[in-house]
């Protein structure tokens, strides 16, 4: 590349115009051949556009000035555009890039740091519900649900509490107003417990039936660091003939090992509830301290975890209204409760009841 000097301009006509303006633009394109590193770039960019030994410069000092008026629109407008044409060589020869103002122009910074997606987590309560679930899906269990504004009939009569009973009131209840005059069966509820899917699953389908039903239930409970007013179950319910005590006890020891490890332990003491007869709730050994007694299981070396029983033939009564099959001479089954609350808060050690619901991440944060 020489630095050839601007000639004079000779004619100012439109003929003229274009070939000195051709010619210079021919050269830059010849000169832009030969750029190979950022050296030869920057030699090219200061040849043409330097400040003050460009040739950009010197055709602006040489030939706008010494122009007549009349040419001047002429001669700028040329300019104009090859001096568009040169930088349009210098971007190319820079690797095709944007300009900077062609940069500016974009509304997005290419080089900040990219924004974080939440992809959210499971809830813990769900987590566990989810992790009871398939325990017993893995048994052979199918999974319900029903519905959680629940009637009388099928919260509490169908369950076997008749109306007045006093176990009615270990349940205190969380009725929607407006009802009275309503059947006593068809007053709604805010369903106490998830076992009036039970009813409702054997209403449609005949036995056998093996099927675990999680849900939300809710109870006029004060609130306090182990009560809720609204908590989770997860229900459990096998249908079949010759089913008997010890395959309850079978199985809920080996879904409390599944959740919980499989060195721990499990016993059943007698209990009360009315859809269920014999009752029991099960404890498994403490899993803090192993069995040898703690803070946590009151030095006795047992927790208290669910409620359970043999179906109570005045359940199957019920049933039989619309499936006859379920005859208690003829089929038997068991059927269990247990809270989520109370599994999760043992499995992950948490200690106040009102963490689940609470919404602060930085709790929930801790799961995800
Ligand atoms: N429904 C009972 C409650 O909420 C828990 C329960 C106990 C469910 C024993 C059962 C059962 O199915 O057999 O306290």
């Amino acid at each position: 590349m020489t630095n050839e000097a601007i000639p004079d301009l000779m004619a100012f006509d439109d003929a003229g115009l274009d070939e000195a303006f051709g010619g210079l633009e021919r050269r830059a394109r010849v000169e832009a051949t030969f750029i190979s590193n950022v050296a030869d770039v920057e030699k090219f960019r200061l040849e043409w556009l330097g400040r003050k030994q460009g040739r950009l410069n010197e055709v602006s000092s040489r030939w706008l000035k010494a122009a007549p008026p009349e040419a001047k629109k002429a001669l700028g407008l040329r300019f104009n555009a090859l001096k568009e044409f040169v930088e349009g060589l210098l971007d190319a020869a820079l690797g095709g890039g944007p300009s900077d103002s062609a940069l500016k122009a974009e509304a997005i910074d290419i080089t900040l740091p990219g924004s974080r997606r939440l992809t959210g987590a499971e809830h813990p309560i769900t987590r566990t519900m989810n992790e009871i679930v398939a325990v017993f899906a893995a048994l052979g269990y199918s999974v319900g649900v029903g519905p959680e504004v629940e009637t009388d009939f099928y919260n509490f009569e169908s369950m076997n509490f008749p109306h007045g009973h006093p176990a009615r009131d270990t349940q205190d209840t969380l009725v929607v107003a407006g009802q009275e005059r309503r059947p006593v069966r068809d007053r709604l509820l805010l369903r106490t417990h998830t076992s009036p899917v039970q009813m409702r699953t054997m209403e449609l389908v005949p036995p056998p039936v093996r099927i675990v039903i999680p849900g939300k239930v809710h109870r006029n409970d004060a609130a306090d660091a182990t009560h809720s007013p609204i908590f989770h179950q997860v229900e459990g319910l096998c249908v079949d003939h010759n089913i008997a005590f010890s395959d309850l006890k079978g199985t809920l020891d080996h879904a409390m090992k599944a959740l919980f490890g499989s060195a721990v332990k499990t016993r059943f003491f007698p209990s009360f509830f009315p859809f269920t007869e014999p009752s029991a709730d099960v404890q498994i050994s403490c899993i803090f301290c192993g069995g040898k007694g703690c803070r946590k299981c009151k030095q006795s070396g047992w927790i208290e975890l669910l409620g359970c029983g043999m179906v109570d033939p005045a359940v199957f009564a019920f049933a039989a209204e619309k499936q006859p099959a379920y005859d208690a001479r003829q089929i038997s089954g068991f059927a269990f409760g247990m809270g989520v609350e109370r599994i999760a808060m043992m499995k992950y050690g948490i200690s106040e009841i009102g963490q689940f619901f609470a919404g602060d991440m930085r709790f929930l944060g801790q799961f995800a």
